[in-house]
C-alpha cells in the first residue's frame, strides 16, 4: 500500500496541533487536555456514545475541569462549553457543523418503538391519520394541507427527539481567535456544548445554521407515518430492542417490524 498520503495526512496534522501547542493568546487556553495527535479523546467519547453515556461522559469532564474545559475530538481541538449562555453562544454562531442524512430515518425508528410500546399514543395516531384517509376520495395523494392536520403525530414524533435526539454532536468551528469566559478559543477550533437546557427540543439545532431540512423531515416523517398506521398492520419482533450510539442512534438488531398490508375491502 502506498503510505505516502497517510504519513502526509499525519504530518500535517501533527503540525497543526503544534502550531496550537505553541501560540500564545490574551488568554489563557481553557484547562484540559488534546490528547494524543488527531486522535485526542474522539474514542473515549465514540466509546461513552455506543454506551449511550455520551452526558455522563461531558459531565466527568465539568466535574474535572470546570465548565469550560478543551479536548481533542473527531480531528479537531474542541473547547466543550455547559449552561444556558454557551448554548445561546453556540446556536448564535454562524460557521460550520456536523450533519447527517440518516436522521429522518431514525426520528422513524424510535417512533415506531413508541408507538410499539404505548398503546394509547399509537391508537391516537391511528386515529388522526384514518380521519385524514376517511376525509379524501380512496387512493388520492397527501396534501400540504392535510400534513397540517397531523399536530398529534407531530407533537408525539417531537418529543421522541427531545427524548432521543437524532442528531447530538453539533459542533461549531471558530472562524476567528475568540475570547469566551475569561479563555481563548483559537480560531480553526471547534466549539461544543452538550447540554441542551432540560426540557428544549433542539432537535434540528437553532440560531443562523439551524437544520434547514426541518420541514421536509416533517413531511417525509408524517407521510411515512400515514402509510404505516392507515396501510398495514405491523408488530415489533423485539419490543425491548436497545440501542447505542456510534455516534448516531443505531438498534441493536435494526429494529425488526413484522409488517402485513391492510387488504381493501
Ligand atoms: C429528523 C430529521 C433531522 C434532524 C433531527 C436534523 C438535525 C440537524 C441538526 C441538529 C443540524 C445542525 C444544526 C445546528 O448546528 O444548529 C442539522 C443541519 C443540517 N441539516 Fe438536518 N436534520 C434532519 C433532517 C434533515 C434533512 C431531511 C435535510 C435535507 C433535506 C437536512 C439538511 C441539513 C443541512 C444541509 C444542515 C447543515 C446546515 C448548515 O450548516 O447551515 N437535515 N440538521
Amino acid at each position: 500500500m502506498d503510505l505516502n498520503i497517510p504519513v502526509s495526512l499525519f504530518i500535517f496534522l501533527l503540525s497543526i496541533f503544534i502550531y496550537f501547542r505553541g501560540k500564545k493568546y490574551p488568554n489563557p487556553l481553557p484547562p484540559g487536555s488534546l490528547g494524543l495527535p488527531v486522535i485526542g479523546q474522539s474514542l473515549e467519547l465514540l466509546k461513552a456514545l455506543k454506551a449511550d453515556e455520551v452526558e455522563k461522559w461531558f459531565q466527568e469532564g465539568i466535574n474535572k475541569h470546570g465548565p469550560i474545559w478543551k479536548a481533542n475530538l473527531f480531528g479537531y481541538p474542541t473547547v466543550v462549553l455547559h449552561g444556558p449562555a454557551a448554548n445561546k453562544f453556540i446556536y448564535t454562531c454562524d460557521s460550520n457543523v456536523l450533519a447527517r442524512h440518516d436522521t429522518t430515518s431514525i426520528l422513524l425508528a424510535f417512533l415506531v418503538k413508541v408507538m410499539a410500546n404505548n398503546e394509547s399514543v399509537y391508537s391516537n395516531i391511528v386515529r388522526e391519520h384514518e380521519e385524514i384517509a376517511m376525509s379524501k376520495p380512496s387512493g388520492e395523494a397527501l396534501t400540504w394541507d392535510d400534513l397540517t392536520k397531523m399536530k398529534y403525530s407531530w407533537r408525539v414524533a417531537s418529543e421522541v427527539q427531545r427524548i432521543n435526539p437524532p442528531a447530538v454532536l453539533t459542533f461549531r468551528r471558530a472562524m476567528q481567535d475568540i475570547e469566551y469566559g475569561g479563555f481563548a478559543i483559537p480560531k480553526g477550533w471547534q466549539k461544543h456544548a452538550p447540554q441542551p437546557p432540560p426540557f428544549c427540543l433542539v432537535a434540528f439545532g437553532a440560531g443562523p445554521r439551524m437544520c434547514p431540512g426541518v420541514e421536509f423531515a416533517k413531511m417525509e416523517t408524517l407521510v411515512m407515518l400515514h402509510r404505516l398506521v392507515t396501510q398495514f398492520t405491523w408488530e415489533l419482533v423485539n419490543k425491548d430492542e436497545s440501542f447505542k450510539r456510534i455516534p448516531l442512534p443505531e438498534f441493536d438488531q435494526g429494529l425488526l417490524v413484522r409488517i402485513t398490508p391492510i387488504k381493501a375491502s
